[in-house]
């Protein structure tokens, strides 16, 4: 017989064990009741998605420096916005950040609303983010199910249905074994758990609090916990991308439509990604294509990008994009894949700045 997994050891735990984060109320501030800022756990939360807090805490420090509010957040540029976001991915999730932002001056007067059914209703917010938000900031007893929730969840009940068919069932795990006592902390504890301790490859049973209820342990299986249905192979798709520069040494970009992969994001003018042929490049040039190609996988397919580089004349007229000044232009700004791009190119324009047009130029 194994021990029934009881939240008070877990709490126990994380009350020593803790990790530290800068929107989390340390042990001591929480002891003496203070709450986590809603503004704070929304935004690590909506960053944390599909990331690692080591990735998102510099973001996260930069955007509360920036925005300490949700109205300063509300009232900021959407360029200024995505810029700051450049790097973190999934882009659309800044763009909903900022409508969530605006809906919440707007409509609740700047402040959360406390209730998991009330945050799901804001544009941007889905099931998790909402009982985070909820449990978190508010202490509702809301579950939170992330992957290191159905982690600890598969190893706890032996649970050996692949994922992901297997969601259901560890939500429903989490959920009955959720408090009404310190339900925000409870939440943060399995994560922490999941991320620390109940780790995907080594578990460190030794240390974990909950080890002694844990079946899958029992039946020596807990490392291969939760198994996965094998995913399909990502396909490769293929692009071009236009690297100009003018004699001034401003770059052509282009702001990408709202929608779509990179919505509302700098980037160099190009092809579309996949079959489709180059387009006509967005300005006159003796263009130079470089041997090195941009490569970089995004959730459903790997895209390796050819990369075109051009010194161009001061009286240059683009068809596509504008041009932005040297001073103005940051390659932090860019998201990674047009990062990546800039990188491989600008040696090579450094070299046709010096030299002049050289081996091989080819002209559309
Ligand atoms: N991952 C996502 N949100 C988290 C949180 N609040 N605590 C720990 N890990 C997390």
């Amino acid at each position: 017989m194994t021990d029934r997994p009881e939240p008070a050891d877990l709490l126990a735990w994380y009350d020593a064990h803790a990790r530290e984060m800068p929107w989390r109320v340390g042990p001591a501030a929480r002891a003496a009741g203070a709450r986590p800022d809603p503004y704070a756990v929304w935004l690590s939360e909506v960053m944390l998605q599909q990331t690692t807090v080591a990735a998102v805490t510099p973001y996260f420090r930069r955007f509360t420096a920036r925005w300490p509010t949700v109205t300063r957040l509300a009232a900021a540029e959407d360029a200024a916005v995505m810029a700051e976001w450049a790097g973190l991915g999934y882009y659309a999730r800044a763009r909903n950040l900022l409508k969530c932002a605006r809906t919440i001056v707007a409509e609740h007067g700047g402040r959360f609303p406390d209730t998991r059914a009330a945050l799901q209703q804001l544009p941007g917010i889905g099931p998790y983010t909402a009982a985070a938000v909820a449990a978190i900031a508010f202490d509702r007893a809301e579950t939170v199910v992330d992957g290191n929730v159905e982690r600890v969840m598969a190893r706890l009940h032996d649970i050996r249905a692949p994922l992901p068919g297997a969601k259901r069932a560890l939500g429903e795990a989490a959920a009955a074994l959720t408090p009404a006592e310190r339900p925000g902390d409870y939440a943060q504890a399995v994560m922490d758990l999941g991320a620390t301790v109940c780790t995907p490859t080594a578990p460190a049973c030794g240390i974990c609090p909950w080890a002694g209820a844990c079946r899958a342990r029992a039946a020596g299986i807990q490392a291969e916990l939760p198994r996965k249905a094998p995913r399909a192979a990502k396909p490769v798709r293929r692009g071009i991308a236009y690297v100009a520069q003018r004699e001034d040494g401003a770059l052509l970009l282009e702001r990408r439509p709202d929608r779509g992969l990179l919505g509302g994001m700098l980037g160099w003018p190009g092809s579309d990604w996949g079959e489709a042929p180059a387009p006509a490049p967005p300005v006159a040039a003796e263009w130079q294509r470089l041997e090195a190609e941009a490569r970089h996988t995004f959730t459903h397919f790997h895209l390796r990008l050819e990369i075109a580089v051009a010194r161009v004349p001061a009286g240059s007229r683009p068809a596509r994009g504008q041009f932005v000044p040297r001073h103005a232009f940051r390659p932090a700004d860019l998201p990674t894949v047009m990062r990546k791009v800039f990188d491989l190119a600008h040696g090579r324009l450094e070299n046709i700045a010096h030299s002049g047009p050289e081996v091989s130029p080819w002209t559309e």
